[in-house]
């Protein structure tokens, strides 16, 4: 195949839980750029509509479904609605988080745990669950699951020293458990055409240096990273695109580290 065809999306379906978000955005754009159709996902339709016609005026496929990881109706209905529009679901992305009920050893209640892990697992696994039997009923359908860098290594918690700021241990044990989960799909379900692989990012840039401005944390991150930044919108969409597409065939189980070398000292 020609290496740009490996790369193709084109009339790929995709479903990208929390696509309207931080990272979910240059995600949904990188996958309908790449010629898929992409369905973007989550609670806050109005915000789905508004980036699916976003893309729509460039000309790019996409449609806003709502979505909520923490209702099995929700789900089921979503993933009806997708196989009802289009027949199938050629790539998963479970992208969507919640830091709700996130906190310190100290401060984390057992409420606060359950309710993280309600979406952040269970919910991952329940669209998943939805979704994997029409791939198996194809043949064939990719999984991406986009982790952190907290959960391939531990926080290093000198990076906020002098802010108010955490790692919280909901979040890394969460995101540890999204590469069990993504290892588990990729052997189960390897000989029946499905592949299932982790994109672990580091820090979003747009999201962290709009929000919270300059201070210690962001001084110490760019240090302690050897490309010296935060991650951009472009640094996300080719790890995208390799893993949703034909360009990584004989690629899955993987955890890729799109982290600027974060986890490479
Ligand atoms: N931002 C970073 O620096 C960073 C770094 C490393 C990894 N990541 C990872 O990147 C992914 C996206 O993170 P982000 O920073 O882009 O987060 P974000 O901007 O907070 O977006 C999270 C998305 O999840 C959706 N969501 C939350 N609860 C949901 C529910 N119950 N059902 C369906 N959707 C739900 C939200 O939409 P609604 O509110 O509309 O439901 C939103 O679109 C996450 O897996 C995160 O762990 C982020």
């Amino acid at each position: 195949m020609h290496t740009r065809d490996l790369f193709s999306l084109e009339g790929k379906i995709a479903l990208v839980t929390g696509g309207a978000g931080l990272y979910g955005k240059p995600i949904c754009r990188a996958l309908a750029e790449a010629g898929a159709m992409v369905v973007i996902a989550s609670r806050d339709l109005v915000a789905c509509r508004r980036l699916a016609e976003e893309f729509q005026e460039d000309k790019y496929h996409a449609m806003a479904v709502r979505l909520d990881l923490g209702d099995e109706d929700s789900i089921r209905t979503c993933v009806e609605e997708i196989m009802r529009n289009y027949g199938r679901i050629d790539i998963l992305v479970n992208n969507a988080v919640t830091r709700q009920g996130m906190g310190d050893l100290d401060t984390v209640t057992k409420a606060g745990w359950e309710e993280a892990l309600r979406i952040n697992s269970t919910g991952m696994m329940l669209v998943t669950q939805a979704v994997v039997p029409h791939m198996l009923a194809a043949g064939k359908g990719n999984i991406i699951n986009i982790g952190s860098i907290q959960g391939t290594t531990g926080p290093r918690f000198p990076v906020y020293e002098g802010t108010e700021m955490s790692s919280p241990l909901n979040y890394t044990c969460d995101k540890w458990a999204m590469v069990g989960f993504t290892r588990w799909i990729a052997n189960k379900y390897g000989t029946r055409g499905i592949r299932c692989n982790c994109i672990s990012p580091g820090g979003y840039g747009p999201g962290v240096e709009d929000r919270i401005g300059e201070n210690a944390f962001t001084e110490n991150y760019r240090k302690l990273t050897p490309l010296g930044r935060f991650a951009q919108d472009d640094d996300i969409k080719g790890p995208v695109v390799f893993l949703a597409s034909e360009a990584s065939a004989y690629v899955t189980g993987h955890n890729l580290l799109v982290d600027g070398g974060w986890t490479s000292w």
